[in-house]
């Protein structure tokens, strides 16, 4: 008979067990799994645990005021919060490569964190919310054997560097299994169900090269379709829904006047761990309604494409 109650009672025992009265730090992403992580460390050892969030620009609207309030005022956990924008910026530009930009991000994430960890006067285990998909993914490819697709960013290199050890509670658990176990944790329903965001964040959703100009129009019109997604009730239904701006200037027309601006794609996928996805089949009317809503909101788009691929053959992110 096994439950989450029962399984987040064993992880606790087993933290405890592991961790004794060493310290240990963890990284924040702003998404479920390293939230769930760390509360439940946090309940299994209380303020051994420092958690660390790395603001490094590349983030959707409003995510660092949103982990502050859930860490700080909510679950009372200790949390450092880093600035880091403007040196992700430097190092991004000039970077089109997508597995360029994920290894620098990895590379500076690490090199951030370090800084952190030394300023906190070390740890002895880092914590980290690897799930079973990333165990499996980041060694091979469903479709054959030990291709890497994508060289998917944690801070790998950093526990032996810094001689730290790994705590991992969650690297048994699917996707959905991590949601119930934070709805267990008293994590809201909004927080719990809300949708996948890669590490390297919206560097992997605008094609090309990157920069603070670029990420700013794309989480405008990012927070536009999820705006929209969540009115029409249909956020719950979606595994992951995202805009990416592309590295293509088109023409349009705008009142009287001639528009020469960048091209946003709009994606949604159905999935169950991402391995898989198919297309969500929105209405033309809802991807018409978004269309008119960015271009007419956003400056510096003005023409709005829906990706139809599943994954496979085409990826979730379009880098
Ligand atoms: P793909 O694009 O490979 O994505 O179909 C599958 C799932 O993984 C996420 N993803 C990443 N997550 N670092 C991450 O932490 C990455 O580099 C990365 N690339 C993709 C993606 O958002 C989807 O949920």
């Amino acid at each position: 008979d096994w439950t989450m109650a029962a399984y987040r009672d064993t992880k606790v025992a087993e933290i405890r067990e592991q961790v004794g009265d060493g310290r240990v730090i963890c990284g924040l992403s702003g998404g479920v799994d390293s939230s769930v992580a760390a509360i439940l460390i946090h309940e299994a050892i209380g303020d051994q645990l420092t958690c660390v969030f790395v603001d490094h620009g590349l983030l959707r609207l409003n995510e660092r005021e949103q982990v502050e309030s859930l860490f700080r005022d909510h679950y009372n956990i200790p949390l450092v919060v880093v600035d880091a924008e403007e040196r992700f910026m430097a190092g991004l530009a000039g970077v089109t490569d997508p597995e360029k930009k994920r290894k620098f991000i990895g590379a500076e994430f690490i090199a951030v964190f370090e800084e952190e960890a030394n300023k906190l006067g070390g740890a002895d285990f880092l914590a980290q919310g690897t799930l079973y998909p990333d165990v499996i993914e980041s060694v091979s490819f469903t479709g054959g054997p030990s291709v890497t697709i994508k060289s998917h960013h944690n801070v790998g290199g950093l526990p032996e560097r810094m001689n730290m050890e790994l705590v991992e509670p969650l690297r048994e658990l699917f996707k959905d299994e991590v949601r119930e176990l934070g709805r267990e944790l008293g994590l809201n329903e909004q927080f719990v169900g809300r949708h996948p965001f890669p590490g390297p964040g919206l560097a992997i959703r605008i094609p090309g090269e990157v920069s603070k100009e670029r990420c700013d129009i794309l989480r405008k019109a990012d927070a536009i379709y999820l705006d929209e997604i969540r009115n029409a009730g249909l956020y719950d239904a979606i595994w992951q829904a995202f805009a990416v701006l592309l590295p293509v200037k088109t023409v349009g027309v705008m009142g009287d006047g001639r528009t020469y601006d960048s091209v946003c794609g709009l994606r949604a996928v159905t999935s169950t761990d991402g391995m898989t996805a198919d297309v969500y089949p929105f209405d033309a009317s809802f991807l018409t309604q978004c269309a008119t809503r960015i271009v007419n909101e956003v400056q510096g788009i003005n023409r709005v494409v829906y990706d139809y691929t599943s994954k496979p053959p085409g990826t979730i992110e379009w880098e």
